[in-house]
């Protein structure tokens, strides 16, 4: 059922991902192959696509709103995937995971308070915070055995000394693509409690978790001052473009407070397309993500090796989760002019800068690996040969 390419390739010119000017605007030439939006090209699950079909059939769109039913599809897939319990009453739907973010920031912050923010990381984050009129508090992570751990230490102080009202956690994160696991969550809320800082939690790649590690919500710690935002199908199911935000908070009355401010917005609708196509991937696309999440993960371990055997000048963090990987290429020893210039007009690479993200060390990269597996070992066998 999960194919690797369309029956037509044609639409791609529009994704943003493949525009000319956009590629332009950002590498100053679209002869690059682009790896830099978090986004799937691969043909969405069959059955999310006969119920769109079915939807555009019917030729009539009278007011539907169905949210009730895509909540209980949210928490069956969560029992049934990461044995994580949701009451599907504690759900409110608005239209994206950042206007999410961006809704939680002007309700439960005031201009001028601190967010705090675990860097680097996924950088609308920032965007958000600081359009709002708050403060990006920026918690480093550090690399322990070539790996992202949390700075506790830093993050304690940070709540004591830079009024933050609320900790944005990314989990799994991108763009460094660790899975958080229970143990680091638990101390995180340990200190998040003693300071009584609200948590959100952006769980928009919980479900893409590669083998041998466990996704944990911030929803299964027994404190009551955290909201999450999970179930989007944007990145596990290529919905970017229709997808919706889902918030969930077992607090009654953080969810009421929320579910006010949405409903005085008229943002809780959505839309039946959406509404629609969550639903299908719910309940009938689970094949389909298992076969997904299959092929992303041979895709990660062909490049881990790859990396590690042919160019071990490149620092690789091996992705727990997210389909996203993280290049630090440093060891190459160029600087930050010459080493674009190999990878965008030699290696015809179009990486996503790690100083989007607030990593100031310019030797950064994502690369986004949701691609045709042929397609990726092309443009990194020329990247070795530019390299060699
Ligand atoms: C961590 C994270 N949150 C949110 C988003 C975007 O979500 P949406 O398009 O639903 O607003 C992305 C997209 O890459 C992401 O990586």
């Amino acid at each position: 059922m999960f194919k690797v390419t369309p029956d037509h390739r044609e639409a791609s010119n529009k994704f943003i991902k493949h525009d000319s000017n956009m590629l332009k605007q950002i590498y100053g030439t679209d002869d690059v192959t682009p790896y830099w939006i978090a986004d799937m090209e691969f043909p969405i699950a069959s059955p999310i696509t006969q119920v769109m079909q079915e939807l555009v059939s019917r030729e009539t769109y009278s007011y539907e709103f169905d949210s009730q039913t895509v909540f209980n599809a949210i928490s069956n897939w969560n029992q049934k995937r990461h044995g994580l319990t949701l009451d599907p009453k504690q759900f409110v739907q608005v239209p994206g995971v950042l206007s999410a973010i961006a809704l939680l920031i002007r309700e439960f912050t005031e201009k001028g308070d601190g967010v705090l923010i675990q860097t680097p990381v996924y950088h609308q984050f920032r965007r958000l915070i600081e359009s709002a009129g708050r403060k990006a508090v920026s918690n480093t992570l550090n690399i322990a055995d070539g790996r992202y751990v949390m700075d506790f230490d830093a993050l304690e102080s940070q709540l004591r000394d830079n009024n933050v009202k609320m900790i944005l956690l990314c989990n799994p994160h991108n763009p460094v693509g660790r899975v958080w696991k229970p143990d680091e969550l638990q101390k995180l809320v340990a200190i998040a409690e003693k300071h009584q800082t609200l948590i959100v939690s952006d769980e928009v790649h919980a479900d893409v978790v590669f083998e041998g590690n466990t996704f944990t919500s911030i929803a299964s710690f027994d404190y009551d001052n955290t909201i999450t935002i999970i179930g989007s199908p944007a990145k596990n199911f290529g919905l970017n473009s229709i997808s919706n935000g889902y918030i969930y908070s077992a607090n009654t009355e953080l969810k009421d407070q929320i579910k006010a401010t949405v409903a005085s917005m008229s943002l809780d609708h959505g839309n039946v397309f959406t509404t629609r196509a969550t639903i299908a991937a719910y309940e009938q696309g689970e094949a389909w993500f298992n076969d997904f999440v299959q092929y992303t993960q041979r895709n990660r371990d062909w490049i881990l090796a790859f990396m590690r055997e042919q160019l071990p000048q490149v620092t690789v963090f091996e992705p727990e989760g997210t389909n996203q990987i993280w290049f630090n290429f440093s060891g190459l020893n160029l600087d930050s002019a010459a080493l674009k210039s190999v990878l965008v007009d030699r290696a015809k690479l179009a990486l996503t800068p790690g100083t989007w993200f607030g990593e100031p060390d310019e030797n950064f990269y994502r690369m986004n690996f949701a691609a045709p597996l042929e397609q990726i070992q092309n443009s990194l066998l020329q990247l070795k040969k530019v390299l060699s």
